[in-house]
């Protein structure tokens, strides 16, 4: 499935105009491009982060009983570097094999904290043969940032992801 010309909204950055669609081109440029897979979910998120509303951004893997962090970007490290089964919206993630978003944080006994800032985030897990092998996690400092579009979005970025990982 092709990225480009899909998503169709811009959105007004601080450092001008970016669209999911110029996102998309590019992630799908260094996706197939047959890099490492680290150097893979570094851009990954550095990338994604380009959209005004995504403040932070992390890729965990399963491994073992849990989630790891293999890549991120933002303004901040998190201290939840590894998130065991079940715990927080990551875990009802991949419980669930689905997209969890989480319009309120405060709202939602089930949150891990891990920015004061935060107040909104989308956790999208990456499915290989209907298994949960990794997660996109992105918070943000907006409330209730996350549309529908995000959510196709993020998900086609999980599926093009999952293909490599
Ligand atoms: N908030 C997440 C934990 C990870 S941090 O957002 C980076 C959760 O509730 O699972």
């Amino acid at each position: 499935m092709k990225g480009v010309g899909k998503f169709g909204e811009v959105l007004a950055g601080e450092k001008g105009k970016v669209s999911y669609d110029e996102v998309a081109a590019r992630l799908e440029k260094i996706i197939r491009s047959g890099s490492q897979r680290k150097a893979i979910t570094d851009f990954v998120c550095r990338e994604l982060r380009k959209i005004p509303h995504y403040t932070w951004v992390g890729i965990y893997v399963v491994e073992g009983p849990g989630l790891v962090l293999a890549s991120w970007s933002g303004p901040s490290a998190t201290l939840h570097t590894r998130i065991p089964v079940g715990q927080g919206i990551c875990g009802a993630a991949m419980t669930e094999k689905a997209t969890v978003i989480v319009p309120d944080v405060n709202k939602d006994p089930r949150y891990l904290q891990c920015f004061i800032n935060t107040r909104s985030e989308i956790v999208v897990p990456l499915l290989k043969d209907g298994v949960p092998v990794a997660e996109i996690d992105i918070d943000s400092d907006q409330l209730d940032a996350f549309t529908p579009t995000d959510k196709t979005f993020v998900e086609w970025v999980a599926q093009e992801l999952a293909s490599v990982l």
